[in-house]
């Protein structure tokens, strides 16, 4: 039988003596949803941050990008463009000429999000991008010899560890131009007690989210998860930065799963690692921009300091 790569990874996860789901089965339409919902819970502060560095700073981003000639502005995973709408109307207002280049490896969203622009800004040449985002930066490379600025925000770089990170840029360097840019929003180190409260929201909206991976398995996989049955847990490390968020079994249990025709064992109290959300200080972004062959230009922090974003450059 051939298996789906969601049936692979559970199968591969929970079959291990570290049990581990990736975070990225979270986003079905309701993880979608209740991601959205925990961008609205008080506790959840970089969305915020980032529309308020954006509110306050995106003159200083445009005179930062500094291509008179034009450009091309791609966006990884762009999502709804809710905080990006804020450079796209002051881009427009200051009659910059760009176009504007989406990707997202959900069309339902890339359809959403073009009709909606062409709503609000029926002058901003838009063209939507449905491929993983390397493809995605081949084909601009194709297209058109215009300096690109690429957008990956929201933090987004935090679900990869320090190691996928530094691939992930070192790739994107390696087929990006001498001129183009990135800019790059990455949630700061701070009080941990201030992390540790934004991936635990007193509402557990967090906490549905993280179960719905468990959810997903039941409806997609034929699983028999009793959700009741596990624990939100979100755990921060200061040293590394690393905010972990896990699923804690709350007895010793024996799941099956009918689609794979297996039955996973719980010890009362283990875990399944889900997230990784990880935190950066000014210095080690700097770093990492210099490995990966970028030159780190200009740091956009909002008044607390808890969120940056930082613009690169390939040289
Ligand atoms: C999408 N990503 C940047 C979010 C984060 O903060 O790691 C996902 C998230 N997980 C729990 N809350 C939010």
């Amino acid at each position: 039988m051939m298996l789906t790569e969601f049936a692979q990874s559970v199968n591969e996860g929970l079959s291990k003596k570290k049990k581990h789901l990736p975070s990225r089965y979270f986003y079905n339409a309701e993880g979608d949803k209740l991601f959205q919902q925990i961008m609205q819970m008080p506790e959840y502060y970089p969305t915020r941050c980032e529309f308020s560095i954006f509110e306050k700073q995106k003159d200083q981003i445009l005179k930062a990008i500094n291509h008179p000639q034009g450009f091309d502005l791609v966006e990884l995973g762009a999502g709804d463009g809710y905080k990006t709408k804020i450079l796209l109307k002051h881009f427009l207002a200051q009659k910059v000429d760009f176009a504007y280049y989406p990707v997202d490896i959900s069309a339902d969203v890339l359809r959403e999000l073009k009709a909606d622009l062409k709503d609000q800004f029926p002058q901003l040449p838009v063209k939507t991008l449905h491929y993983e985002y390397f493809t995605a930066i081949q084909e601009m490379n194709n297209l058109g010899q215009r300096p690109k600025v690429i957008l990956f925000l929201g933090g987004n770089i935090g679900n990869f560890t320090a190691q996928r990170a530094r691939s992930f840029f070192r790739r994107l360097e390696a087929i990006m131009k001498p001129g183009d840019q990135l800019l790059c929003g990455i949630d700061l180190k701070k009080n941990p007690r201030t992390i540790l409260k934004a991936y635990d929201d007193a509402q557990g909206i967090t906490a549905r989210f993280n179960l719905n991976v468990l959810k997903r398995i039941n409806e997609e996989l034929g699983g028999h998860f009793d959700l009741d049955q596990f624990q939100h847990y979100p755990n921060y490390n200061p040293v590394n930065g690393e905010c972990r968020s896990y699923l804690i079994s709350k007895q010793a249990q024996a799941v099956k799963v009918d689609y794979l025709d297996k039955t996973f064992q719980f010890d009362a109290a283990e875990p399944i690692h889900t997230e990784i959300s990880k935190k950066y200080s000014l210095r080690e972004i700097e770093a990492l921009a210099k490995k990966a062959g970028f030159r780190a230009q200009k740091h956009f922090t909002d008044a607390k300091d808890y969120f940056v974003d930082s613009l690169w450059l390939k040289e």
